[in-house]
């Protein structure tokens, strides 16, 4: 037992130096060109080399401040995010309402632990729950947290409540969908990059085609005594920003009402205004009332400044876990929830959901206009965009664009090997969009013709 443990870590360690090698390519490649000022760069890139896992590959950007659309580097150059921190920094970074929030609470309590009650927790859950209108709210720290809540939820009710047989019940996920990359979510992935090589896998997790209501009802008819849950994105982010088409979500509530299926739906990344909406949702939401049976939210819930996850849902599925069955040390802390309130008044304070839909329109047309015979889409959503490029050589992908955006003072990355989304903090105007759109277009230009 003792050497079986060992092997794979020898192993890892004599492999090192070609990882580190084939880590440090882009950096080490361009760092020759790069002037002095970039040492300290190159420093902080090589600290991460030498005593980081390899679970990332960034571009060879070393950050240190944040405002607004804003980022500077180490030596002082400044770029528009077109992340976001994957749509956590909805309300821009280091925005002063959140961040008098944290401080204000950081200086008198920050973590009780559930073992007892904090003065935070109650305000936080009836503002949240009545923001979006649940019962419930349980709060957790990050997005696949918040995801595995939900599906242990699913199951309890549907064993206690749905009435399925003992370890008999499903919870359905769909293709490409991507929720982090916990056991559970790698179990429930069709992508290989977060699956393959980690099993065994979770059982009762199968998988249905995106955006396909057929496939779902015949799911649902097969097996609808036995599922108690489908778990879904109302624009599937990490996928490449795929948009359902209209009347997709509110099939999907149709058909988990009629065979009495949980709809969970992950706003983790949609959420919070990204896409022009309070909820991507919300796109759907015809009368009567149409609104997922629980709520997945995270990133965005604390503007990027500390983790705050939250599952919301009714009394009937809530009230199912009892004391001691779920939870996290951190998770409903006064902190998280002082920063959690700021952050959600901040999103209606000014009225991001409809800058974003403004911003994203823009975007896309500018985008859509820029005369590149190498891109393919522009798709999206709000300022949940993305363009896709025409694969043509080895040359022509996402990836090299990125790294040239951020040479001309851009931040965003691939999804996918042609996929690069474009997703800025939403409290960005018209001249910043304009400036993004302008460095895009050379630069695609400038690369593919
Ligand atoms: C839709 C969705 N759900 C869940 C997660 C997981 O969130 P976290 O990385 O905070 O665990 C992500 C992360 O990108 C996501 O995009």
């Amino acid at each position: 037992m003792f050497v079986n443990m060992f092997v794979p870590s020898l192993a890892r360690r004599a492999a090192r130096p070609r990882a580190i090698r084939a880590f440090a390519t882009g950096t080490r490649a361009r760092s020759t060109a790069i002037s002095a000022d970039h040492d300290e760069a190159a420093r902080l890139i090589a600290l991460e080399v030498e005593h980081g896992a390899f679970n990332y590959a960034p571009l060879p950007v070393v950050l240190e401040r944040g405002l607004g659309v804003h980022v500077w580097d180490v030596s002082g150059r400044r770029y528009l995010d077109f992340l976001s921190a994957y749509s956590a920094v909805n309300q821009g970074h280091s925005h002063p309402k959140i961040l008098d929030a944290l401080q204000r609470q950081a200086a008198k309590l920050t973590l009780t632990s559930r073992a007892f009650h904090n003065n935070m927790l109650g305000e936080y859950e009836r503002f949240v729950t009545e923001y979006f209108g649940y019962d419930r709210v349980l709060p957790m720290n990050t997005g696949v947290e918040g995801g595995e809540t939900a599906l242990k939820l699913a199951r309890r009710w549907g064993y206690d409540v749905k009435g399925i047989a003992k370890d008999e019940a499903l919870v359905l996920f769909c293709t490409h969908n991507f929720w982090g990359r916990t056991i559970s979510a790698c179990s429930s992935s069709s992508d290989p990059s977060c699956r393959a090589g980690f099993g065994p896998y979770l059982p009762g997790v199968p998988l249905v085609p995106y955006n396909d209501l057929a496939a779902l009802e015949a799911a649902f008819a097969q097996d609808g005594a036995r599922i108690a849950g489908f778990m879904l994105e109302p624009i599937q982010g990490e996928a490449g920003v795929v948009v359902p088409h209209e009347g997709y979500l509110r099939g999907v509530r149709e058909l988990c009402t009629r065979y009495n299926v949980l709809m969970i739906a992950d706003e983790v990344q949609t959420g919070l205004c990204r896409t022009g909406k309070m909820l991507a949702c919300d796109y759907e939401q015809v009368k009567p009332d149409v609104k997922p049976d629980v709520l997945v939210l995270g990133k965005a819930l604390s503007g990027g400044v500390y983790p705050v996850s939250a599952v919301l849902s009714s009394d009937e599925v809530m009230l199912t876990l009892r004391p001691g069955e779920h939870g996290s040390t951190y998770g409903g802390n006064p902190l998280g929830c002082a920063v959690a309130m700021a952050a959600l008044e901040v999103l209606r304070e000014e009225r991001l959901a409809e800058n974003a839909a403004l911003m994203g329109e823009r975007l896309r047309a500018g985008l859509a206009a820029i005369g590149s015979a190498a891109v393919t889409t522009v798709r999206g959503r709000g300022l949940l965009n993305a363009i896709v490029i025409r694969p043509e050589g080895e040359k022509r992908n996402a990836g090299a664009l990125c790294y040239a955006h951020k040479d001309a003072g851009l931040l965003a990355k691939p999804t996918h090997e042609h996929i690069i989304r474009l997703a800025p903090p939403l409290i960005i105007t018209a001249a910043q969009i304009d400036e993004a759109i302008e460095i895009i277009a050379k630069e695609t230009r400038r690369m593919f013709g």
